[in-house]
């Protein structure tokens, strides 16, 4: 089954192009960070806009690359939440209006289901693991950690006799209570004036940096101890910058890039940051990821599962990746991520997700609309 996937939650207007929710025939993203960058965030009012001029394009280019014309596609996956409202709507109203064009069915999809199909797409792209990767991967503890949202989610599939597909079911285990892990990265960076978006530049200066120098003490909150908590850290750099050398390097810093015409260059990133921004960024980075990887191994041993799967943006970052790998030795995890690419936003994990729900029956109607809040499973809120 070909199944075109859609996805413009946030700040990238995807699509792609997916057989039988397993391989890949095309995945293209049109990443809006230019017009985003100088205001250190996503603006929603542009975001849509750049939706409105890209989504018809995009969808061309990802049926050019995987070589089918719109009639080939048997069916349209759309993302319908969370996410930007205005953002949402673009890419759900185009991939309704298409469907309906099309006489083709149409199923819904929440970013989240699609962030955690990712693990399973990648896998079975890397044919590390077929179809079997399902059933030996659950059940199991799911960290989708991204700009938006921080999530630990217990997965389970239950494959009723007779059915095609089996069925996905989530719990929520624990969330973020303020900000999401990748929302604090961009903070950080847009306070220390290294850019935007904040967690690959972080991702890259903290290598430099000594993530020992800077005491910014430990997340405790009360309650449950699989929630996350990301503002406080937050604020912890802000008050160990504010009014000192860094603070002032910041701004000397800002003048600099907004000098540049040209792309900036990482190298010269580096050289225009101290030892001291560059302990502060490692140590950021290292109280942020010893959080996020501590807490998801404590929700998979209260699950007593054997396998976790780590999805999202944030999910590229290579300190996160590393900890994950030497905890799950150490514990005897399985522990899955996507490829860099299917973990920040795409819409191939979009049609991977929609492949199963379409398999299994699921099918929206004219009436299918985006929602801005959109919670998967069940659980804790
Ligand atoms: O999944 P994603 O593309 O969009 C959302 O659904 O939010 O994630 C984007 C987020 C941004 O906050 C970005 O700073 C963060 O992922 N990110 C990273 C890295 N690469 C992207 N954070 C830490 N380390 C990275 N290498
Ligand atoms: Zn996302």
């Amino acid at each position: 089954m070909l199944l075109l996937g859609i996805e413009s939650s946030c700040d990238e207007t995807a699509a792609a192009v997916v057989a039988d929710g397993t391989r890949i025939l095309s995945s293209v993203v049109a990443s809006q960070i230019p017009i985003h960058e100088k205001f250190g965030g996503v603006v929603p009012e542009l975001a849509s806009r750049e939706h409105l001029r890209k989504i018809v394009p995009v969808v061309d280019e990802a049926c050019r690359q995987a070589g089918v014309s719109l009639g080939e596609i048997e069916g349209v996956a759309v993302t319908e939440g969370p996410g930007l409202i205005g953002s949402l709507l673009v890419g759900l109203v185009y991939g309704k209006a298409l469907a309906l064009s099309l006489k083709k069915p149409l199923v819904g999809v929440n970013h989240l289901e699609g962030h955690i199909h990712a693990v399973l797409l990648h896998n079975a792209a890397q044919k590390q693991a077929g179809p079997s990767v399902l059933s030996s991967s659950f059940p199991n503890v799911t960290l989708v950690v991204s700009g938006g949202h921080t999530i630990l989610f217990r997965v389970e599939i239950s494959a009723s006799q007779g059915a095609i597909a089996p069925l996905f079911s989530y719990h929520r285990m624990g969330q973020s209570r303020d900000d999401a892990a990748g929302e604090a990265f961009d903070k950080v960076a847009k306070l220390l004036a290294l850019g935007y978006p904040g967690g690959p530049v972080i991702d890259r200066l903290a290598r430099y940096g000594n993530p020992h120098a800077y005491d910014l003490g430990r997340i405790r909150m009360k309650g449950n101890p699989l929630d996350f908590s990301f503002s406080g850290l937050k604020t912890a750099v802000l008050y160990r910058v504010r009014g000192t050398p860094l603070a002032s390097e910041a701004e000397e810093r800002e003048a600099w890039r907004k000098s540049l015409r040209n792309q900036l260059n990482s190298e010269d990133l580096r050289a225009h940051c101290s030892q001291a921004t560059l302990d502060m960024v490692a140590s950021f980075q290292e109280a942020a990821i010893t959080d996020l990887v501590q807490r998801t191994i404590a929700a998979a041993l209260e699950t007593k599962v054997n396998t976790i799967f780590v999805s999202g943006g944030v999910a590229c970052n290579s300190l996160l990746r590393q900890r994950f790998s030497q905890a799950a030795q150490e514990h005897n995890f399985g522990v899955f991520f996507p490829s860099p690419t299917l973990s920040t936003d795409n819409a191939a994990m979009i049609a991977a997700a929609g492949y199963y729900k379409l398999v299994r029956g699921e099918q929206a109607d004219h009436s299918l609309t985006a929602h801005a809040s959109f919670p998967l499973g069940d659980g804790r809120l």
